[in-house]
């Protein structure tokens, strides 16, 4: 399914571990396992049409010319919940580097507080992944968003799990160019501002907070 720069991931692999991690019996140590394996998957999709350049490479058999990805990678997770899906992401991207972003949501008013930023000297260059398991009002990402744009970033991907359309809506208001890539469009935002069904607070389940 896509929607205005919204790709939602329905591989049957990545439906099936969803629907494991969003069952409330699964502990931290299941739900990091679980999380860690489907952001390996995601990445298949979501780095599908990055630019390619020409690689030579010797077989045991003759020379011939593979090929390679043609920028370096940077990972931004949104801490701390989006730690949880670094590990999955740098298994199929082991040469990538990482900024962090420290973004909380202000339980009463909802709104982003950033307490944190530190990004590569040269994040401009390359091709930036954003993730956050949770796109919930879109106040963080989108913080995260401008902080990266700010940065001289102009390829940016935002990566996450479980969004909600009001957290889509907000999120292309402010950055319509920037692809969101999910596992799942949830139903809606409840009366505080959580995913239902959703999967809870990811950061919470991710640390056993
Ligand atoms: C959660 C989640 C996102 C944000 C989504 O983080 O990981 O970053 O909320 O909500 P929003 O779209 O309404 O901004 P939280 O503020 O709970 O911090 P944490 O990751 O440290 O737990």
């Amino acid at each position: 399914m896509s929607a205005s720069n919204v790709i939602v991931i329905d591989h049957p692999v990545i439906q099936t571990k969803l629907s494991e991690l969003r069952d409330v019996s699964a502990d931290h140590r299941k739900f990091r396992e679980l999380l860690t394996e489907i952001a390996s998957l995601m990445v298949y999709e979501v780095t599908r049409d990055w630019p390619t350049m020409p690689r030579p490479v010797t077989t045991p058999l003759e020379r011939t010319t593979g090929k390679m990805l043609a920028q370096q990678v940077t990972l931004v997770p949104i801490l701390r919940a989006g730690l949880g899906m670094a590990d999955g992401v740098l298994r199929l991207l082991p040469d990538a580097r990482l900024g962090h972003l420290g973004v909380y949501r202000d339980e009463k008013t909802l709104e982003p507080v950033p307490y944190y930023q530190k990004l590569p000297p040269d994040i401009a260059e390359t091709q930036v992944l954003l993730i956050d398991p949770m796109l919930a009002t879109g106040g963080s990402g989108s913080a995260a968003a401008a902080f990266l744009k700010k940065a001289g970033v102009t390829a940016i991907k935002f990566v996450c799990l479980v969004a909600a359309p009001e957290g889509i809506a907000s999120f292309h208001r402010q950055h319509p160019e920037i692809p969101i890539y999910c596992a799942a469009i949830d139903r809606q935002l409840n009366s505080v501002g959580f995913i239902v069904p959703g999967l809870g607070d990811a950061g919470d389940r991710i640390f056993g907070t």
